[in-house]
């Protein structure tokens, strides 16, 4: 995710461009950058950093004058974030200036072909090779800016919003979406341009969204012609009235990050698996593996390192890669690896997993991985990141910026992340029969409308939570896989609501935790079908002989566990290979809502930081 913003108009454009990235800063904050038309030149500043950063910048860098303007800030995809691959990114003829929030798929081949044709690129991204095939297509069809950008976004895949001018034409813009957000304002004989509308929502209420595979073309005089970059047809765009504060906008509309964050991963677990998974063709295919794939075939064993709740992602992991991939696997807490003189062979392969990138303990654990010879894998959300640095190789799981504390988005796709990779493995080593493989392949593409529809189930955990609220304790069961669900579960409720919680792998139960149930205790027991289904039944009968209160999860259409519990959560069926992925989301929803009926500062939960930078 970036923020792009822009301004035509009558009024000074770098204030308006300044405000709203810091606005849509919560889209991505790794780097930022604006360029400014002065009426002779375009002016650019940028910098690897935060919006700040680039207002200290720009005032020792560039005149702050002009009319026209873009910004950018940026969360980034290709090439890590520094000053040079920070937007916005000039053609090589410097004619062309260009933001862009997204990713070409498709850079590489077009890349390749732009060089073949004397083009240079300075930066490592794939906005800059789009900005240049822009440019080439102008030159050779002798077209003009908004002819050349519809014929460049017909020739690349992926998704996009992107906002460009031309300094020969420095009275207008052109702007694109595909899968990206886009929102113009339209002011008196001004227009604003910004992936959400917070950066001109003191200005007008007036709005276009941009459909997918839309553009325009934004003048001072002309004003906003909308066409379709399929065909170039014309479209009549339907103008919003905008009724929101800025808190609601930054939000999505949702009361909290933590919100926004459960009900985005329908989408960033597609964003996870996009251009990686091709179940139609049996296709995995992860950048940062192909060239290791050998290390990991020959690995006598994984040892998975991380904290808190990327360690419990490495929990399901275990599970799924002895069960595919037949590889033996160990997951330890980092901070525990670091300091035991662990034994670690040439021949073993270290997964770190880390939302931030940038855990200190997580960190040091793969700098000893690394001095004793381990080849180290890393699976992280931030691009860049100290961890996605120190690794030999690794793969991004593009959940986005993740700002709520507690997680709940990178949970879910680390796993998604670790499932390719074990489904990859267990193809190449047949370990896998091709049915199981194939199935597999298809049933994670329809994991994102599992998660859809177990959302639907909200009202109801709300209806649970609010009997719950004033619990002193709770205790979460699992088997099997969704045994780390189960203390992922424990961890979300007690992280944001101060209530003691603990997760247990259900059948543990009786040799220890069993004494805490009476009445007073609701369990929470993920009991969805599974190999273990009638093993967890059975558990749940104990807790019902000693008076519990039990709360299941369970596959849509169970009796069995309905006709036992006190209350039910249902989610779709999946393999149960693939069901943490759904098993999660009723109970980060039911920690979500006991905490907001407790008052308690969700997104920012006291004595926690998002990333912990230290020991
Ligand atoms: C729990 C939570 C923490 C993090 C842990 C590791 O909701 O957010 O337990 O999972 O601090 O952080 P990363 O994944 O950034 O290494």
């Amino acid at each position: 995710m970036c923020g792009i913003v822009g301004y035509i108009g009558e009024r000074e454009a770098y204030p308006i461009i300044l405000n709203g990235l810091k606005r849509l800063e919560y889209r991505g904050y790794d780097s930022a950058g604006v360029a400014l038309y002065d009426g002779t030149h375009i002016q650019v500043s940028k910098t690897k950093g935060k919006v700040a950063d680039l207002e200290s910048r720009v005032a020792s860098e560039i005149s702050t004058q002009g009319k026209l303007g873009i910004g950018h800030t940026r969360w980034a995809t290709h090439g890590v974030p520094n000053d040079i691959n920070s937007h916005p990114h000039y053609s090589n003829s410097g004619d062309l200036v260009i933001i862009h929030n997204g990713i070409i798929e498709n850079y590489a081949s077009i890349k390749q072909e732009l060089l073949n044709r004397g083009y240079t690129f300075t930066s490592d991204t794939d906005t800059e090779v789009l900005v240049n095939l822009i440019e080439e297509i102008k030159k050779q069809h002798n077209v003009k800016l908004g002819k050349a950008v519809q014929i460049a976004l017909n020739q690349v895949v992926g998704a996009y919003a992107i906002a460009l001018f031309d300094r020969n034409k420095p009275n207008e813009i052109v702007v694109a979406k595909l899968g990206s957000p886009l929102a113009i304002g339209m002011g008196d004989d001004e227009f604003f341009v910004a992936s959400d509308a917070t950066p001109f929502i003191e200005f007008t209420n007036n709005a276009i969204y941009l459909e997918d595979e839309e553009m325009a073309i934004i003048s001072k005089r002309k004003g906003v012609k909308v066409r379709k970059i399929k065909d170039d047809s014309l479209v009549d765009p339907y103008i919003h009235e905008l009724a929101l504060n800025l808190e609601q906008i930054e939000k999505g509309g949702y009361d909290h990050f933590m919100l926004k964050e459960i009900n985005e991963q329908p989408s960033v677990i597609k964003d996870t698996y996009r251009g990686r998974l091709l179940a139609d063709r049996g296709i995995i295919k992860l950048g940062g593996l192909e060239d290791h794939i050998q290390k990991f075939l020959n690995a006598d064993r994984i040892i998975i390192v991380a904290c808190g709740t990327s360690w419990h992602a490495g929990l399901v992991a275990e599970y799924i890669f002895e069960d595919w991939a037949r590889i033996p696997v160990e997951v330890e807490y980092a901070s525990e690896f670091r300091y035991r003189n662990p034994v670690i062979g040439e021949k073993d392969v270290v997964i770190a997993i880390s939302q931030s990138g940038e855990t200190a303990d997580t960190l040091a654990a793969i700098k000893l991985a690394k001095e004793r010879g381990a080849f180290v894998y890393g699976v992280c959300n931030v691009v860049g990141s100290s961890i996605s640095r120190e690794t030999h190789s690794g793969t991004y799981t593009h959940a986005g910026p993740e700002i709520g504390v507690a997680s709940t988005k990178a949970f879910t796709t680390q796993i998604t992340v670790l499932t390719m990779i074990a489904l990859r493995l267990a193809n190449e080593k047949g370990t896998i029969s091709k049915g199981d493989y194939m199935t597999h392949l298809r049933e994670l593409e329809m994991i994102p409308s599992h998660v859809a529809e177990a959302l639907k189930s909200e009202p109801n955990i709300k209806e649970i939570a609010h009997v719950f609220m004033d619990a002193a304790n709770f205790l979460y069961l699992g088997r099997g896989y969704n045994f780390p669900v189960a203390l992922e579960g424990a961890l979300k409720l007690k992280e944001i609501s101060y209530i003691h919680a603990e997760g247990y792998p259900a059948a543990e139960m009786k040799h220890g935790p069993i004494a805490l149930i009476d009445e007073q205790m609701p369990v929470v027991v993920i009991a969805v079908n599974s190999n273990h289904y009638e093993k967890v039944v059975s558990n749940i009968e104990e807790i019902k002989a000693r008076k519990g209160k039990i709360i299941a999860v369970v596959t849509e259409g169970d009796t069995v566990v309905r006709n036992l519990a006190d209350y039910v959560m249902e989610v779709p069926r999946t393999p149960e290979t693939l069901s943490p992925l759904v098993t999660t989301i009723p109970l980060q929803l039911l920690s979500y809502h006991i905490a907001v009926m407790l008052g308690k500062n969700v997104d920012q939960p006291r004595n926690l930081a998002k990333s912990v930078t230290v020991e």
